[in-house]
């Protein structure tokens, strides 16, 4: 089902998995359910006003007390809808969260102040923000926390799920349609809690299975680089970069920071803040706290010389 009103409709979520339909459905009836309630009230209401108003000033009028009849009906009714609702959302609830009995996630998602890691257990594959997922395929997402609460919303799947420290949390996804998806953390976790955006992109089979197949690689141990890559690469390794950030295939291992090894194969940096370019990550790596202040990254004092080296290294992490 998909939103009624435009695609930037509110009520609804954009129908791109099963569960997001039955929510959307289940949502329907709640709203079916709260309008014949709050139309019979307050109908009933003006109904009495208008039949029993005083009209000629007689006086007060007989008072009555109680009514059998009309209390056991209205209980009645209302427990039925109680008992309808409950039905509904438990149904809704088994259709959307299928229990996890033990098995192997397809994808681990960790929340981090202020981006999120993405580990696909089959191959090894490593990533961040940008998270590839098949088309068609009912994948299961572990969720874990390496800091605070986080929570993992992308309103086109329907459900949210929270994303707390000590605690791993699951959700079933199948998407049904390729595209690019976009969703943010809606636990509030910090300073930059806007700036912990989502960005899912739904592939067909083929494209995904390339796609992870080249993010489980690690890099070539040499590549034939310029000088100024060259230098990049010292650089990096020099300058301590390592133990905050993995690039696989090197001997920096970090696993505080995101992992680098094919930075530039993805569209966007800090959780989608900026446009991947040459110049943002040049702004970045100069000044992090400029950009986003709070971010873990700290600033290193560097020539320009110098970030433009390290800058030109990342560029060959496709
Ligand atoms: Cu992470 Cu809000």
């Amino acid at each position: 089902m998909s939103c009624y009103l435009n695609q930037y409709c509110l009520l609804f979520s954009g129908s791109a998995t099963p569960g997001a339909d039955a929510l959307d459905l289940l949502f329907i009836y709640y709203l079916i359910a709260a309008a014949f309630v709050f139309f019979s009230v307050v109908g009933f209401i003006t109904y009495i006003l208008l039949r029993y108003r005083n009209r000629d000033e007689e006086g007060e009028p007989p008072q009555v007390h109680g009514s059998t009849k009309v209390e056991v009906s209205l209980t009645l009714l209302a427990a039925a809808l109680v008992g309808l609702f409950f039905y509904l959302t438990v149904s809704t609830m088994i259709k959307t969260n299928k229990p996890v009995n033990g098995q192997t996630p397809d994808l681990v998602i960790t929340g981090h102040q202020w981006w999120w890691e993405a580990q696909y257990v089959n191959t090894g594959a490593i990533t961040a923000n940008e998270i590839h997922v098949p088309v068609g395929k009912r994948i299961l997402l572990r969720f874990k926390s390496a800091d605070v609460i986080h929570s993992w919303w992308v309103p086109d799947f329907g459900q949210k799920m929270d994303v707390i420290p000590g605690k791993t949390n699951h959700l079933w996804l199948q998407v049904e349609k390729p595209g690019l998806y976009l969703g943010a953390c809606s636990e509030f976790c910090g300073a930059q809690h806007a700036w912990m955006r989502i960005r899912v992109i739904a592939q067909s089979p083929d494209k995904f299975q390339r796609w992870e197949q080249h993010q489980a690689k690690a890099v070539a141990a040499s590549i034939a680089g310029n000088s100024i890559t060259d230098m990049g690469r010292k650089l990096f390794n020099q300058k301590t970069c390592g133990n905050c950030h993995t690039i696989r295939g090197t001997k920096n291992v970090g696993k505080i920071g995101p992992d680098l090894t094919h930075l530039a194969s993805r569209k966007t940096l800090l959780t989608g803040m900026v446009k991947n370019t040459p110049q943002n990550l040049h702004r970045w790596i100069h000044d992090p706290q400029r950009i986003k202040e709070g971010a873990h990254m700290p600033r290193f004092i560097l020539e320009k010389k110098q970030v433009d080296a390290l800058v030109s290294y990342l560029e060959t992490l496709k």
